[in-house]
């Protein structure tokens, strides 16, 4: 009625130890999470400075609904990436993983154990639009970084899944993965690179000679989960693109 859309989500979890298999609880309050933080009202919008007050999402109006949890136990102990290609067995039944449950109409998230990879560990990866439908399409993250309740600080308030959720609806990093780059929305400030632990504001970068006041806090950024609280109107209208009836995951709409 408010023009939400409502995605329906598959978690798929795969664990060889206990704390890999991450409870009903935990995934319950990622899903709140995602909800929270996708229409604003995350607690901490507080902390949005003046400055950026004017450009914030509000309400993205993109909504979550857990369908089903679908587990299986492995004997692997890690999800290792190489620097080209991140690992993608956890997504197939022939690798010792989990087929996607109906890829265009669900979301699927798959939750693995640590994923090692020649840059450290990875938290999380998603495919972009580009993707939908295909057997390797929706979101995989480590379990460590599931939910609040017993995840591991400072990648322990889910936000590593709202990050990833953005990609999942088309959006790049804030510093469009390159000194300067572009991420293509025009309301989040261009900025050098990414942003690491937990940034103080104001930050100011130079990028082809414009002094700006770096926008740390987006989730599309790197910060610490604790430092992560807003998406833009920008990003709105591009996640809300990408579920509308004529975008690349409209098959998400009930
Ligand atoms: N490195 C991952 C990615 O590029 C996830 C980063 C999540 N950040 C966080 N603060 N939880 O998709
Ligand atoms: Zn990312
Ligand atoms: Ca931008």
């Amino acid at each position: 009625a408010d023009g939400s859309v409502e995605i329906p989500v598959i978690v798929n979890v795969i664990y060889r130890t206990a704390a890999e298999n991450v409870s009903d609880a935990r995934i319950a309050e990622q899903i709140d999470v995602l909800n929270a933080d996708y229409a604003g009202t995350n607690s901490d919008v507080s902390k949005i400075p003046t400055e950026f007050q004017g450009v914030k999402a509000g309400d993205v109006k993109v909504k979550f609904r857990l369908v089903n949890t679908i587990r299986k136990s492995t004997t692997k102990t890690e999800w290792r990436s190489t620097s080209t290609t991140t690992n993608k067995n956890m997504k197939r039944a022939s690798t010792g993983g989990i087929d996607a449950t109906n890829p265009t109409n669900y979301f699927n998230i798959w939750i693995v154990g640590t994923m090692p990879s020649p840059t450290g560990e990875i938290l999380g990866y998603a495919t972009f639009p580009e993707s939908a439908g295909t057997w390797e399409d929706g979101v995989v993250l480590g379990s460590r970084f599931v939910g609040k309740t017993g995840a591991s600080s400072p990648f322990n308030l889910g936000r590593t899944a709202t990050h990833e959720v953005g990609h999942y609806l088309g959006l790049r990093h804030i510093w469009g993965d390159a000194n300067c780059g572009d991420d293509l929305i025009a309301d989040t400030p261009t900025q050098t690179t990414n942003n690491v632990g937990k940034p103080t504001y104001p930050l100011y970068n130079t990028c082809y000679g414009v002094k700006r006041s770096v926008m740390f806090m987006n989730y599309m950024d790197y910060s610490d989960d604790d430092t992560l609280y807003m998406f833009t109107a920008g990003q709105k209208t591009k996640m809300q693109s990408v579920v509308a009836s004529s975008g690349a995951r409209s098959g998400l709409r009930v």
